[in-house]
């Protein structure tokens, strides 16, 4: 039976070494990974996920060239401008997780366009995690959790997930170009995650590799620290 409703993260990595291996510029494969995420984005709804958070630009990004920077973050820019009226028609309601104080203003009014005009959609949850920081957001929290202590307020796991923001259980986390590591994202999220590597990089990955992945999921025991269900048998009464 097809699982539904799933929350799926990618991390897509493997743009840079794509271009290189074609004799393009690194930025030429960000482009290719941007036509990627829009094909994974149509296909997500048919392979039973309804929240699906992607990884576009890590707090530590900010390290690479100034130039590649620069391209990302008009990439992004465009990247939200055009694809607004596609999630529309689509139902894919947008939104960014990450910092915005130190994005550029036009990248800025961007987010803000594609957030506003897809409010209302409900088929798929589309987050963009741009300048993002799982330990950032993990110690953000933090600090509003001790104020709340301060006040008198007592700290649980559901009050904390609420101050990390909308935050939810990530079921599947799939990172494409070989490399097999979180690299800072949705630390917290994916306590249990199923994790599914590939080698292929992410401007090859295609729809019928994301069905695949999940189909890798579905093959999966998750027992979140329980023990295996017993397979159901005629005289299963007397296990009880
Ligand atoms: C990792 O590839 C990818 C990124 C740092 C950025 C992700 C960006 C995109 C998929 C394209 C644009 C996305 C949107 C939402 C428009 P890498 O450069 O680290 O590749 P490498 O490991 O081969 O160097």
């Amino acid at each position: 039976m097809m699982q539904s409703n799933l929350h799926v993260a990618i991390i897509m990595d493997g743009n840079g070494r794509w271009a290189l291996g074609r004799g393009l510029p690194r930025v030429a494969g960000h482009n290719a990974g941007a036509e990627t995420l829009r094909q994974i984005v149509e296909a997500a709804p048919d392979c039973g996920i309804g929240a699906l958070t992607v990884y576009a630009f890590s707090s530590d990004n900010w390290k690479r060239p100034e130039a590649e920077v620069g391209c990302l973050m008009e990439l992004l820019g465009c990247y939200l401008a055009a694809e607004t009226p596609r999630c529309i028609a689509n139902g894919v309601r947008m939104s960014i997780i990450g910092r915005r104080d130190r994005l550029p203003p036009s990248l800025r009014s961007s987010i803000d366009y594609a957030e506003r005009e897809t409010r209302p959609c409900n088929l798929l949850e589309l987050r963009l995690a741009i300048d993002y920081s799982a330990r950032d957001a993990i110690l953000h929290a933090g600090v509003l959790a001790a104020g709340d202590c301060a006040a008198g307020g007592t700290i649980t796991r559901e009050r904390f997930e609420a101050l990390l923001g909308e935050s939810r259980p990530v079921d599947v986390l799939i990172r494409t170009g070989g490399e097999q590591r979180l690299s800072d994202f949705l630390l917290w999220e994916c306590a249990y995650a199923e994790l599914v590597f590939t080698k292929r990089m992410w401007p090859d990955f295609r729809p019928s590799d994301l069905q695949r992945a999940i189909a890798q999921y579905g093959r999966r025991e998750r027992r979140f620290g329980g023990i295996p269900q017993p397979a159901p048998t005629a005289n299963h009464h007397w296990l009880r």
